[in-house]
């Protein structure tokens, strides 16, 4: 080690004491460096060659490495690539495969940073989107174009709680050799793997479920591995041509894995959305409670729902738990171990009861996220959906009376009675009468 006694004061201060210690910690560990030392030269070349081993924490980094594999694991992918946010996350997984002049089709039910994404920034760099009716099969199939380059679609929706046919619009994709990429952040891998129903590619927001109490942002992609260069190279070029050097495409040198490595090695890095190691490992921490914490926010987001459903402040309840649901019988298919903690309940006092109740809750937070330990409130209208026309809205379920509720895991009553106090002084209007 170049820090024996005998070296001067400034070179001690960055190089001694810095030899690894040999230990076999059981949590994983936090590898908190911007990059990793080479042993002699033909490792840094394979690593630059061929991507061996780890060199520089954009490209890959063995605490975010741990929780890739985890991720691939719980989703039944073969790869996942994490990155800083969902939105980089959805941003990375749509630019694996589509370039200008190119045309996705999308559900219109999405998440509001994502239909900006598209509208706006997508647009501009060529790419089309035509929007579709989540649970219109015949709009997916006549949307397709000899463009498009994927179907989107996120699995259970905000704000209507809808309910994707994961398998029947995969299905579609498919006999055009398109790919299915879903958003499954409200359905987390615990209640739902669309890969097992024929997506190809999923993305979260692990800064919500995943991550679980509120710290840190991240998200992931996770790819099937199974590309098929016969039925979707034309498609893709980039994936089956020789690259930019003449050497072997991604669909020669890694075969089903092509897209997954073309996000990997080109997408992820180089437009460089990369996750601190810190917040990966806490990603990793949340993950290993995920099924507890899915599993408590589900029953107490049923049994709210359930309550609210009976009040008479309340016109409707869109959770997928519930019968009245028109989508209940396909979320049942889908959903075996619950229903999820997201969804809206609109008052009939309209604007003003909203107001009221996200403004006096006190166990239940006021504030946007959700996917939290913490239930939390927000007033869609105001704030995700405040970017939309009033018929857009409508169509979503959000009203001026709507409020979104992301239920936790605290003790049921507890949230029932903050529900109940801020209810006091919300109008009980007759249905006639409703202000939505
Ligand atoms: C369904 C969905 N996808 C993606 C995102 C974006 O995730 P992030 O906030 O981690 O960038 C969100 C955020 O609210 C979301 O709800």
């Amino acid at each position: 080690m170049a820090a024996g006694a005998d070296t001067g004061f400034s070179t001690r201060q960055v190089h001694a004491g810095s030899a690894t210690a040999q230990a076999s910690p059981r949590a994983t560990p936090i590898y908190l460096t911007a990059g990793f030392t080479f042993s002699d030269l033909d490792e840094s070349a394979a690593h630059f060659g061929e991507g061996t081993g780890f060199g520089y924490s954009r490209t890959g980094n063995p605490t975010v490495h741990a929780v890739e594999e985890r991720l691939a694991s719980l989703e039944g992918g073969d790869q996942a690539v994490l990155v800083s946010s969902g939105q980089a996350a959805v941003t990375v997984a749509l630019l694996a495969l589509a370039g200008a002049g190119d045309h996705v089709v999308v559900s219109e039910h999405i998440y509001e940073g994502t239909r900006g994404l598209l509208l706006d920034n997508l647009a501009r760099l060529g790419v089309e989107t035509t929007f579709v009716d989540t649970d219109d099969l015949d709009a997916w199939r006549a949307a397709i174009t000899p463009r498009t380059r994927a179907l989107f679609a996120e699995t259970l929706s905000n704000a209507r709680n809808d309910v994707l046919d994961v398998a029947a619009v995969a299905a579609i994709g498919a006999e055009h050799g398109i790919p299915l990429v879903v958003d499954s952040t409200f359905t987390t891998p615990y209640l739902l793997r669309p890969i097992e129903h024929g997506a190809a590619v999923v993305v979260h927001s692990a800064s919500k479920f995943l991550a679980g109490q509120g710290a840190v942002l991240g998200g992931v992609i996770v790819d099937d591995g199974r590309f098929d260069a016969a039925a979707s190279g034309h498609r893709f070029p980039h994936l089956v041509q020789t690259d930019r050097l003449g050497g072997a495409s991604y669909a020669e040198k890694y075969g089903a894995r092509a897209r997954g490595q073309y996000i990997r090695e080109s997408v992820a890095p180089r437009f460089g959305p990369s996750p601190s190691p810190l917040n990966a490992f806490l990603i990793g921490q949340g993950i290993e409670t995920l099924s507890l914490r899915v599993e408590r926010q589900s029953q107490n987001a049923l049994a709210v729902a359930r309550w609210l459903g009976q009040r008479p402040e309340v016109e409707r309840v869109d959770y997928i738990g519930l019968d009245s649901h028109p989508h209940h019988d396909l979320g049942e298919r889908y959903l075996t171990r619950g229903f999820g903690s997201v969804f809206t309940v609109t008052l009939r006092g309209g604007l003003e009861a909203a107001r009221h109740v996200v403004q006096s809750v006190e166990v239940i937070t006021h504030m946007t996220h959700l996917g939290d330990v913490r239930s939390l409130v927000l007033h869609p209208q105001s704030t995700s959906h405040a970017a939309r026309t009033v018929e857009e809205r409508e169509r979503a379920g959000v009203f001026p009376g709507t409020i979104r509720l992301s239920i936790g895991i605290e003790d049921i009553d507890d949230l029932l009675a903050d529900l109940d106090q801020a209810l006091v002084g919300v109008p009980v209007l007759e249905r006639e009468t409703v202000v939505l």
